[in-house]
């Protein structure tokens, strides 16, 4: 049934029928900013990683349809083990989550002895089970600058983990060496191509992106926090977007008078992450009636895992 073509009022009906199911079933859905648009239209939240693992452990529902990728679903199960926890496509993975195993993690926690493990969320249960604390876009630096030691091995996200140690200079930290190929992509000449276009336009930028990218942002935040970022700005009209471009769905429902545009200048092309878009209606719908498919993470990770997440949430955001 995938690649149905649907009008606007159908759509709208089918999420009206979605919703509906998940109250009788006594669900939440929880949809990531990079959602396709009508995905993030049924949710009952819409957020970035740490505002979605926060979410699920304020849910009072017993089952949680967890529109995103498979880590976010993993990590709502450890925060949460007596709820259900549903992720209605398997292959929504991630492969930056992917670039980092246990058996690989082990030799580099082996290589620096000392060293505090600092995980991004992206990453698997074992891998988690793993490492001294978690982090997401949205705290990394506060997570580093809150440790006691100053000798820090960052996993698995390179960009992300180089992006921490500009900010932290008082610390030694090495970075492991996985990158998100959705942002990794994207190269400043093409980010200033499209500012050549809109010379007064203000540059956000997720800090996924490399280094070169990065330097010509104006604001470097996780996916919630570009939606703070443009409220820094009010001034501006016109703002280029380096992430995912399904956020941009947020950014014009949230700011109709703005102007966004993706930073490789091209609607879906390049900016696009293949494994959140496996989430569609009929996906969620077939959860909702067949209850798939069940997230279930072994104790022996979960606990450790959780642990390490844990620490992450007594850390506030960034700013
Ligand atoms: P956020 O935590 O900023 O939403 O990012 C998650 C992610 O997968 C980015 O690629
Ligand atoms: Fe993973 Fe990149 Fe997709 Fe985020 S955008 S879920 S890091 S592959």
């Amino acid at each position: 049934m995938h690649g149905r073509v649907t009008g606007p009022r159908e759509t709208e009906r089918r999420i009206g029928e979605i919703r509906a199911r998940a109250r009788t079933r006594n669900a939440d859905l929880l949809a990531h900013n990079y959602q396709l648009p009508e995905v993030q239209e049924a949710g009952d939240f819409v957020g970035d990683s740490l505002g979605l693992s926060l979410e699920a452990q304020k849910s009072g529902a017993g089952v949680i349809v967890f529109c995103g990728v498979h880590f976010m679903a993993e990590s709502a199960k450890i925060l949460n083990p007596e709820k259900t926890v549903l992720l209605p496509s398997l292959s929504a993975g991630c492969a930056l989550a992917d670039s980092i195993t246990p058996e690989s993690l082990l030799k580099w926690r082996e290589r620096y002895p000392g060293h505090t493990v600092v995980t991004y969320i992206n990453s698997s249960a074992e891998v988690k089970a793993l490492s001294d604390i978690c982090c997401t876009s949205a705290n990394a630096v506060s997570v580093v600058r809150s440790l006691p030691g100053d000798r820090i091995l960052f996993t698995p996200d390179r960009n992300l983990g180089r992006w921490v140690a500009r900010q932290v200079p008082e610390k030694e930290i090495v970075v492991y060496d996985g990158v998100c190929p959705t942002h990794d992509v994207l190269r400043d000449a093409s980010v200033d191509r499209v500012k050549l276009g809109h010379p007064d336009a203000i540059v956000i930028a997720h800090p996924e992106c490399r280094e070169d990218v990065l330097a010509l942002a104006d604001e470097v935040c996780s996916t919630s926090g570009m939606l703070s970022a443009v409220e820094r700005h009010p001034e501006a009209r016109t703002f280029i977007i380096a992430t995912e471009w399904a956020l941009i769905h947020q950014l014009k429902k949230r700011f109709p008078g703005r102007d966004f545009i993706p930073a490789d200048g091209c609607i879906g092309c390049r900016l696009h992450c293949p494994y959140m878009k496996m989430i569609t209606l009929d996906a969620i719908e077939r959860s909702l009636r067949e209850n798939v498919f069940d997230i279930t993470v072994d104790p022996e990770d979960a606990v450790p895992a959780r642990r390490a997440l844990e620490r992450m949430m007594a850390v506030p955001r960034d700013r």
